[in-house]
């Protein structure tokens, strides 16, 4: 089989936003406690923050991360996690009937987040709470001074305001689940009104505003239109939300799944540029993708966990081979909408459906979707290129035209370099696959890996990295075509010096 994949230097789509590669830490089973947060380790920090996780957490250099929930948000009393630690209160948190203990809140997350070299997404709770508890955590974190809620957060030992850019505006409104659930009406009005007040505390600020929690919610569509009605003057995302899985254990299908976000994508903008021409307005909706990834391993064991647990053992999918292959589908997907999807968030980031794993007392690891999230997001930066494919297609129980091939091509102007990411589908076969640019001087390969060569439900564990990256060694560049073979099931990652 073949597969071409062509770019002109002038056809692009758009600059890449790096909170493309952002994620999410929710307090949330072992995500916070126990996780990136564990005083007891060997190797905490000062701050009971564990050093072993930050390293690794730093390879993803992941920009953004959404804080603290999720679901959890929509319960959450932001006043608890501040102040002395011996003081805070231990809560029920209704969202995922554990215990919670406020030991980690505003100022131990930023402080973290700062140290991996990211910016903090913070949700405010629109679930329980309103208008005046959002300002007022607003206040709190980016006033300068000289208010009750500045003064507090000097007194509390930040003289400088965290400087909080991106906020969102609850969680999953849209879902019977959520603590607090509301019509999109309700949501639409209460959020467009906290909007208008947190842009009244500080303007510099990003607003998300949700969307559905999936694109099988039987009020998708007019959910985001209706809020989109309410909220269109005041707010600046819309948010999407959707996991994957291999429920059916149907290899084609599943990795068919990523024309799905695709589609989500593109009706959810088609409904943000439906509300703009109705409303007469000059601004555009841009997407916030800030829940996605792979979720459906640990349903059945989750159930088993007992309530009011401090960090029980929750959402702990262990991803197989498969798995990364689809994540790999998945950023190829999100990478062809970078014109309208700004920011997007891999959900989550430790332990809970999750790259990186720990142990308590123990090591950390990584998970097979590591890899070409970590790869993404280090190389997957400057603009995306257009791309012009030719790839044989396959049909599947959901999907009536799947390319083999899944690729897309990126120029990083500051390194000179294009990147080209790819996914072979086939389970059997491999694609001859040839680069063809227009306008760029292709000068040599800088690197090329794959992932390649497992069973499909191949795992990696603690001390036990099966699946990991391998140097792929028969790219050549000649007459200035790039050529190699993609391996059936496939990752592939190629850089190219290139001016
Ligand atoms: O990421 C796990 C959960 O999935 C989040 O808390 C919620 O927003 C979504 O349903």
């Amino acid at each position: 089989m073949e597969a071409k994949l062509s770019v002109n230097r002038q056809n692009t789509i758009s600059k890449i936003d790096k909170r493309l590669y952002g994620s999410f830490i929710e307090h949330l089973g072992r995500a916070v406690y126990d996780g990136i947060y564990e005083p007891e380790h060997k190797n905490a920090d000062a701050d009971g923050f564990r050093k072993d996780v930050k390293e690794v957490v730093a390879e993803l250099n992941v920009p953004l991360i959404r804080y603290p929930g999720g679901n959890f948000v929509s319960g959450y009393k932001w006043e608890d996690g501040i102040g002395p630690k011996e003081t805070r209160p231990k809560k029920l948190d209704l969202a995922w009937r554990s215990l919670e203990t406020n030991q980690v809140g505003i100022h131990e997350f930023a402080k973290w987040a700062k140290e991996v070299n990211a910016e903090v997404n913070m949700a405010v709770n629109l679930g329980t709470r309103g208008i005046q508890e959002a300002v007022e955590c607003l206040e709190y974190c980016n006033f300068e001074g000289g208010t009750y809620w500045s003064e507090l957060r000097k007194k509390n030992g930040e003289e400088k305001p965290f400087n909080i850019k991106t906020w969102s505006l609850g969680n999953e409104m849209d879902g019977p689940w959520q603590i607090g659930h509301k019509t999109a009406d309700e949501y639409g009005r209460l959020a467009a009104e906290t909007a208008k007040a947190m842009k009244l505390v500080d303007d510099s600020i990003e607003l998300v505003v949700c969307g559905s929690s999936t694109s099988t919610m039987p009020t998708f569509g007019d959910w985001e239109r209706i809020v989109l009605e309410h909220t269109y003057d005041y707010v600046d995302y819309l948010s999407l939300h959707c996991y994957y899985g291999n429920k059916e254990d149907d290899l084609g299908n599943y990795l068919a799944q990523s024309l799905d976000m695709d589609r989500f994508i593109k009706t959810v903008v088609s409904i943000c540029d439906y509300v703009k021409v109705k409303k007469g307005s000059k601004k555009q909706i841009n997407l916030s993708f800030d829940e996605w990834n792979i979720w459906y391993h640990s349903n059945d064991q989750d159930k088993e966990q007992a309530p009011w647990q401090v960090a029980p053992p929750l959402l702990e999918d262990i991803y197989n081979f498969e798995d990364a292959l689809m994540l790999g589908c998945l950023l190829i997907t999100l990478l062809k909408n970078v014109d309208r999807v700004k920011i997007a968030c891999l959900a989550q980031l430790v332990n809970v459906i999750a790259p990186i794993m720990t142990e308590k007392n123990g090591d950390t690891w990584k998970q097979t979707i590591f890899y070409p999230f970590m790869q993404v997001s280090n190389y997957g930066r400057g603009t995306v290129l257009t791309s012009h494919i030719t790839s044989e297609s396959y049909k599947t129980k959901d999907f009536d035209e799947v390319p083999y091939i899944e690729t897309i091509a990126i120029h990083n102007e500051e390194k000179e370099e294009l990147v080209i990411f790819a996914v072979n589908r086939s389970e059997d076969t491999s694609i001859a696959f040839t680069f063809e640019e227009d306008g760029f001087e292709m000068e040599s390969i800088s690197e090329a890996t794959e992932l390649a060569g497992y069973d499909k439900k191949d795992t990696n564990e603690s001390n036990h990295e099966l699946v990991t990256l391998s140097i792929k060694t028969d790219v050549v560049l000649e007459n200035d075509i790039i050529s190699t073979t993609m391996k059936p099931l496939s990752w592939n990652v190629i850089r190219i010096k290139a001016k």
